[in-house]
């Protein structure tokens, strides 16, 4: 009899997704979905030959050099900044995300997030549900246009595009976007997006969306400077990681008034976030949701097993994990 792989799922996945891991692996799964600590986790990859992991599991190459067994860890998430690609593809380890999936589902997520800031909802909402609404006023919760008005997109991958065509097909607005590559002419033109230098964006957008992958070059690329350069009656709405935006910067911004408000789907340092987001009234928070559709989360964990299940040389895709990082590593001799 042959002994098959052993694989660990980090966290809490859909049952059905635990039942195709199984038809291949030995799998040591987590049903509390409990957030494991450093340690634990590599206590829990020992023997393991792949890892089913999501934002949540670092994997560095302290990580990766204590278990040398270890082939392949796929990440139900498409942002990726919780693994060192780098240091996996150094060792021959097979890393993957989960692009594409839920590029509109996070879009539709982004959009709403912007509308419900601009037009105050959570925080009137708020007020009503504290029995504060004893009569109609002229100017009460008054707040931004989002039709016409015009839409920044920060980071112009496949979720930025998808946010931009929201904007400029649904809500008739001019659309500015700032990426480190430009888009090709046509696309710019199908989307009606015109790219202009960050300063630009910040300056004249009234609705900013930030969707930029989380790397050092990107940490606290909105910070104090940045958001005293917008405008008073602009909003920020953050659905990329935390850490892209200073967040204590932000809190001050909101407290004075230098912009009008913020959506938050994500925090530096999240579960936890900076005391001062709880208390200011002009924010909309929500806890790390933008994906998070039963269809698109489950997609997800698709992906995620599809690629696992490949990347050991298993099913249809043997060899061939549909979403790899570094594939590179699948032809070449092991290290
Ligand atoms: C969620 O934040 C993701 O990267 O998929």
């Amino acid at each position: 009899m042959t002994t098959r792989p052993a694989v660990l799922v980090a966290r809490g996945v859909f049952p059905e997704v635990l039942a195709r891991l199984a038809q291949h692996f030995e799998v040591e799964s987590n049903p509390d979905d409990t957030v494991w600590s450093a340690a634990e986790l590599s206590a829990r990859l020992q023997g393991k030959a792949g890892a089913f992991i999501t934002g949540s599991e670092r994997i560095d190459a302290a990580l990766l050099d204590a278990h040398p067994q270890l082939r392949a860890v796929c990440n139900m998430a498409v942002g990726y900044n919780n693994i060192d690609l780098d240091a996996c593809t150094a060792r021959g380890v097979l890393a993957s995300n989960t692009p594409d999936v839920l590029t509109e589902t996070t879009a539709d997520f982004g959009f709403a997030l912007m509308m419900a800031t601009a037009r105050r909802i959570t925080e009137s909402e708020h007020f009503l549900r504290a029995g504060r609404w004893t009569k109609w006023s002229f100017d009460m919760f008054a707040g931004a246009e989002v039709h016409g008005a015009t839409l920044g997109v920060l980071g112009m991958g496949r979720i930025g595009q998808a946010i931009a065509r929201r904007g400029a097909l649904g809500f008739g607005m001019p659309v500015l976007y700032h990426n480190r590559s430009r888009l090709d002419a046509a696309i710019e033109q199908q989307l009606g997006a015109r790219w202009v230098d960050k300063a630009t964006l910040l300056r004249e957008c009234d609705h900013l969306v930030i969707v930029v992958p989380y790397s050092p070059a990107s940490h606290h690329l909105i910070g104090a400077t940045e958001l005293a350069s917008m405008k008073p009656t602009a909003t920020l709405t953050n659905i990329a990681r935390g850490g892209v935006v200073d967040d204590a910067a932000l809190a001050a911004a909101l407290r004075a008034g230098r912009i009008a408000a913020a959506g938050l789907d994500v925090f530096e340092g999240e579960p936890k976030l900076h005391p001062d987001l709880l208390t200011v009234p002009n924010v909309v928070l929500t806890p790390h949701i933008a994906s998070a559709s039963v269809a698109t989360r489950r997609a997800m964990a698709d992906l995620a097993a599809d690629n696992l299940i490949a990347a050991l040389g298993c099913g249809p895709h043997a060899g061939r994990p549909p979403t790899a990082l570094n594939p590179q590593v699948l032809s070449a001799p092991t290290p």
